[in-house]
């Protein structure tokens, strides 16, 4: 009754702001990007595709704009680009909050939950006791399911909860399951503390323990969160992706999510190396994951922001949106395996214009409005810079650092930045094509640039807070500028 009459009124509050200021219309919003239209919201959940929509679940708290007891949020959408949002999915109860994890659809009804011939669509996620928390105890992060049974409008939470108990760690969360088709038998992944924990099921209800990695593989400058692990075909091969966050300890300070190529035989993950590798060079993507039940084809969607600074940014109604959702894929460079990730095909659902221009120099400006993706590809690859501004004098620049042989976003001036030491500086991802030419794509939206280089090896996703939207570009000064480019206008999602 408590719950209804809240969501009530923030509906009404929300509706009584929306008549005052257009709602998904104001300073800072992405306007090809998901974000709330209020509240706090971190990391996507229960990322599933089912029956003609995508879900996207997601860490929120409806009682403020910075974080605090975790619910699931959730949005809808038919092609990935076009979100709606729905009410809250998952409340908090008795077991503790909601925290992060995944969801499947369970069409042979392992779980017994199905009925009258309807798939069961099973969300699993982390209840984080709060009172035993407080009283000290070290086992207050459980893993727990709910099912729905009306394409996830409503669920209701397994009586027997939790189903898989902390063994006493303080970290042991976030919760990925997907179907082992070889083994019959359900594989969930989570995070504990330095390491990721393998267990398998039969009816997703009960667990056991296969198997842990991690301990002496990657980067431990801070806690593993939200892993994911599933294959991908490479050249007729077909190689393990293990995706595990960090935080802190990225690659640019704070958030980052690394990743592992390697085996998986049903118990255990085995490792091509113990090498450290960064899936995204910018220092806001986090807690990544893919959608399940997308068959072969991997979508990938990130919080895009960083634990440093994301509840002091300065949007005044919700804060944090989603990374564009990415085509996820591995390539073969030398002897290593690399992630791929590029906008999903639906982006050309909200191409407007698209306009060739290859005078785009340093000494004409080019007239920019509203969000772009630009796309070119610079043969016998050179340094080049790019330059978005506004007439209030900021700036974003991205480019290639021939030096470095790295792409770069430099939001050195890029508008407010008070709210954080450090946030105003540059970015550098190194190069890992080989080839002479590269090819780039920018996602451009009012308050965020994504860089994909080389299709996709090389990514850096950034946010930033201009006063006003960038309204014109140009090229660097003395360099040899990029000279077949295509800008094409992107249209609100909203
Ligand atoms: C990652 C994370 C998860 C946790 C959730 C809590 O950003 O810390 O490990 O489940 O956020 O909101």
């Amino acid at each position: 009754m408590y719950r209804r009459m809240f969501y009530l009124m923030t509906m009404l509050a929300g509706c009584l702001y929306a008549s005052a200021q257009t709602v998904y219309h104001e300073p800072y919003r992405l306007q090809v990007h998901y974000s709330p239209r209020a509240h706090w919201m971190n990391d996507p959940n229960g990322l599933i595709y089912f029956k003609g929509n995508y879900h996207l679940f997601y860490q929120y708290y409806p009682g403020s704009t910075v974080w605090g007891p975790m619910h699931w949020g959730h949005a809808i959408s038919p092609d990935l680009v076009h979100w709606k949002e729905l009410p809250i999915a998952l409340y908090p109860d008795s077991a503790g909050l909601i925290f992060s994890g995944s969801a499947v659809a369970d069409p042979s009804n392992t779980s017994g939950f199905g009925k009258d011939g309807k798939t069961p669509l099973v969300a699993i996620y982390t209840q984080q006791d709060t009172v035993g928390e407080k009283a000290g105890r070290l086992d207050f992060q459980n893993q727990s399911i709910a099912y729905s049974l009306d394409d996830a409008r409503s669920w209701t939470k397994y009586r027997g909860n939790p189903v898989i108990k902390s063994p006493g760690l303080k970290d042991f969360r976030d919760p990925k399951v997907f179907w082992h088709p070889e083994q019959k038998k359900w594989i969930l992944v989570l995070a504990a503390g330095d390491r990721v924990m393998i267990y398998s099921s039969k009816n997703l209800k009960s667990w056991d323990k296969e198997s842990e990695f991690g301990a002496t593989s990657g980067a431990h400058g801070g806690v593993w969160e939200c892993p994911d692990l599933f294959p991908l075909e490479v050249d007729g091969k077909k190689i393990w992706l293990l995706i595990v966050s960090i935080n802190p300890g990225g690659v640019q300070g704070g958030s980052g999510i690394q990743y592992f190529t390697g085996d998986f035989d049903g118990h255990q993950f085995t490792s091509m190396d113990t090498t450290t590798r960064w899936a995204d060079y910018g220092p806001d993507h986090y807690a990544g994951v893919t959608f399940s039940n997308t068959g072969k084809e991997k979508i990938f969607l990130g919080w895009m922001s960083n634990w440093q600074y994301g509840k002091l940014v300065p949007t005044e109604k919700w804060r944090s949106a989603m990374t564009f959702p990415r085509k996820l894929g591995l390539k073969k460079i030398g002897q290593n395996y690399y992630t791929t990730q590029m906008p999903v095909d639906a982006i050309e659902k909200l191409v407007i214009r698209k306009v060739y221009n290859k005078h785009i120099s340093s000494v004409k400006n080019y007239a920019l409005s509203g969000p772009i993706r630009m796309e070119f590809e610079v043969s016998d690859l050179h340094a080049f810079s790019f330059i978005f501004s506004n007439a209030a004098g900021e700036n974003i620049k991205t480019g290639y650092d021939e030096e470095k042989n790295s792409f770069f976003i430099d939001r050195t001036q890029g508008g407010v930045s008070d709210f954080y030491p450090g946030f105003a500086t540059i970015h550098y991802g190194p190069r890992i094509a080989q080839s002479k030419n590269s090819k780039v794509t920018l996602l451009l939206d009012n308050a965020s640039l994504e860089l994909f280089a080389d299709e996709g090896l090389t990514t850096i996703t950034e946010i930033f807070f201009p006063g006003q939207p960038f309204n014109s570009l140009q090229q660097g000064a003395n360099i040899k500028p990029v000279t077949d480019i295509r800008i094409s206008q992107l249209k609100s999602i909203w």
